[in-house]
């Protein structure tokens, strides 16, 4: 009974290897994790945020690489803002996509760059800036769910004049711009609209349906970025994962189809088909 068991636990990890190395071509990124099993872009587990354990590991990380410039538990310096209503939300947000810890002057843009924590410490700081006040949660996003025409009609009243129409992004004053949002994923999105990073003023005033639609629109518009083009070392580890499964299961079955046609073939000499070869 015992190594019956044993083989039968095994199988999930060997199908979730299998899969990850299907998928290996198409992850890439320091902090971002798996989309395969991610694809909003969560990166963290949002169950793990209130344990105290990880709130403590979180402390520990604070102190070594944010309170030069946030100050101790938060209460900001000279160089950083004070963290007490950032909330969860608004670490996520820096942390995954690098804007944290900044790097110059506290007048200079943070930027987006790849992490520097890994997922679990990502988690970990995301628990103890949280633990601070009670600033945003990270949003529960379903752009699936959504309207593209109504996401399309706000994107373009609220979002095009500093973002553009395609997204591409622009320049703003004092030498500061709005980014592309070409590798913003669906959490990250809702999360600038939440909380207004830089100069980018806050949407929390919307309604969550609404703010998914943004959400999917923007989606559709980093997915209509390389029209008719294979460029699959720009678009990102999400549409990767989906070019992985789409070839693998497009590809299974026309095998399928070319199999079916012979057999057809050869049951019936007077298919046009089958005519045709012997022509
Ligand atoms: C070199 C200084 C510096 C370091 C180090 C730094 N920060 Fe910041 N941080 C800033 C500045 C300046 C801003 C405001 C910039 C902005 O909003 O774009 C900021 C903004 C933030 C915000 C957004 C605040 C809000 O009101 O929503 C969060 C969250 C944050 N930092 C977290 C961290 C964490 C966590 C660390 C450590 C991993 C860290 N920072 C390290 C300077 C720093
Ligand atoms: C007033 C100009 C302005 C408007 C309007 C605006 N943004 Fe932004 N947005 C910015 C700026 C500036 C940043 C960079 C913030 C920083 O310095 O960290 C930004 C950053 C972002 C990011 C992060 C991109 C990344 O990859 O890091 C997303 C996503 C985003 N905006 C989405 C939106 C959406 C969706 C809307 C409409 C609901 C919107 N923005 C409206 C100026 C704007």
């Amino acid at each position: 009974m015992r190594p019956v068991l044993a083989i039968l636990r095994a199988v999930p990890l060997v199908v979730a290897l299998g899969v990850g190395v299907g998928t290996a071509a198409g992850a890439q990124g320091g902090g971002e994790a798996s989309t395969e099993h991610d694809p909003l872009g969560y990166v963290v587990d949002l169950d793990e945020l209130d344990d105290p354990a990880s709130i403590d590991a979180g402390e520990e990380l604070f102190r070594t690489g944010c309170v030069s410039c946030h100050g101790l538990g938060g209460v900001g310096a000279p160089s950083g803002p004070p963290l007490y209503d950032a909330g969860a939300a608004s670490a996520h947000f820096y942390l995954t996509t690098g804007r944290m810890p900044h790097t110059g002057s506290p007048e200079e843009q943070a930027t987006r760059k790849p992490p520097v924590y890994s997922p679990e410490e990502i988690e970990d700081l995301v628990a103890y800036v949280a633990s601070l006040g009670d600033g945003p949660p990270i949003p529960e996003v379903d752009p699936a769910s959504a309207s593209l025409q109504e996401g399309g009609d706000l994107y373009r009243a609220i979002c095009a004049a500093c973002h553009s129409a395609s997204g591409a992004g622009g320049a703003l004053s004092y030498g500061h711009n709005a980014p592309s949002l070409d590798e913003a994923t669906p959490v990250q999105i809702y999360e600038a609209m939440l909380i207004g990073p830089g100069q980018m003023p806050k949407f929390d005033a919307y309604s969550e349906e609404e703010l998914d639609s943004i959400v999917a629109y923007v989606g559709q518009l980093q997915r209509l970025e390389d029209p008719g083009g294979l460029s699959l070392g720009r678009v990102g580890p999400i549409p990767e994962g989906f070019v992985a499964i789409v070839i693998g299961t497009g590809g299974t079955m026309l095998a399928a189809l070319l199999i079916g046609r012979r057999l057809h073939d050869d049951a019936d000499p007077a298919s046009p088909s089958a005519q045709e070869g012997e022509r």
